[in-house]
């Protein structure tokens, strides 16, 4: 706590003496890195961040709205809140392949903070929240989305006050800010959001399924203590139906696909070994409470030889 006061006084100093009195823009999704570098510039520069604020309709439930909450009406910062969920789910309309849904997320996502960087007048820096880790790691498996890839005319300084840290320590200087703990340890959360678990070509009828099953994943390990002891949980909905009987009637349904790992370094990992009590009462709520799911599916596959994402 101490180290991180010392760390926000400096970093503090820092981005005033960088960016005098000219504008700052940041991307910022509501994660732990750009919430944490949010909340550092909002410090040291106040109304002169302009955070933007994409909701690509690929987010977890409450998110947006915790962001809205948080930034703007408890921080008072200048946050545009974009809405642009109808045009990437349009830009998404029978997409089935995931390498190439990443890449048309990621390319949208860039092309609508373009054009709210252009809407801007007088921004001469781009904030960032890269970690230590982003700087040593390249990893090739599956195409990673970041806002690199702004046109040339857009190249605007960085400002990168973490990338010095490791991922624990921007959680603790994430606390020392007075962030909220929901989204200090949140568990990891990948660029391309739900698009990713909503398997295959997205609809926004598994959509919602995969958004509303994931809650209730996420509430239950809340309920039993497994919230801050599993490092990732989370559903995936497939793209096929099966045969289910519900009150006697034949039901033809989707399945959900229960994950939950543990990692180090996210290169391999291990299958939690969660009660069965608590998976049946898990599959329980999510049959009767999310509409258009029959089955409920536990995936035991570790990394390798699966990955930690479905897509
Ligand atoms: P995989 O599925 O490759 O995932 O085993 C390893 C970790 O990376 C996360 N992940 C991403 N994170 N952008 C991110 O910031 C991405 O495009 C992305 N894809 C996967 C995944 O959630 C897991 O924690």
């Amino acid at each position: 706590k101490e180290l991180a006061d010392v760390f926000i006084t400096e970093q503090v100093k820092e981005i005033q003496a960088q960016v005098g009195d000219k504008k700052v823009l940041l991307a910022l999704s509501g994660g732990v890195d750009s919430s944490v570098v949010a909340a550092l510039l909002i410090k040291a520069i106040g109304k002169q961040l302009v955070c933007v604020h994409v909701n690509h309709g690929l987010l977890r439930k409450g998110e947006p709205e915790q962001v809205v909450e948080v930034f703007r009406n408890q921080m008072d910062a200048n946050l545009i809140y974009v809405d642009a969920v109808e045009r990437f789910l349009n830009k998404l309309a029978d997409v089935a392949e995931p390498e190439k849904k990443r890449k048309i997320i990621g390319a949208e996502f860039i092309r609508v903070f373009e054009e709210e960087a252009r809407k801007q007048e007088g921004i001469e820096f781009l904030a960032q929240g890269t970690i230590y880790p982003d700087i040593i790691e390249s990893d090739g498996v599956k195409a990673h989305h970041n806002v690199g890839g702004l046109p040339e005319d857009l190249k605007f300084e960085l400002v990168e006050p973490l990338k010095f840290l490791y991922k624990d320590e921007v959680r603790v200087v994430g606390k020392a800010l007075g962030l909220p703990d929901g989204m200090v340890y949140r568990q990891p959360f990948p660029g391309p959001g739900l698009g990713v678990r909503c398997l295959g070509a997205i609809t926004r009828e598994r959509l919602e399924i995969v958004r509303e099953s994931d809650a209730i994943l996420r509430e239950e390990f809340a309920k039993n203590g497994l919230e801050g002891k599993v490092w990732q949980y989370f559903t995936a909905v497939p793209d096929f139906r099966s045969v289910g009987v519900s009150d006697g009637e034949r039901t033809f349904a989707y399945p959900v696909i229960l994950r939950a790992v543990n990692t180090v370094d996210a290169m391999t990992a291990t299958v939690e070994n969660v009660p069965f009590e608590l998976l049946e009462h898990i599959t329980k709520r999510i049959t009767h409470e999310v509409t258009g799911v029959n089955r409920v599916l536990y995936d035991l596959t570790p990394k390798p030889c699966g990955t930690i994402e479905w897509e």
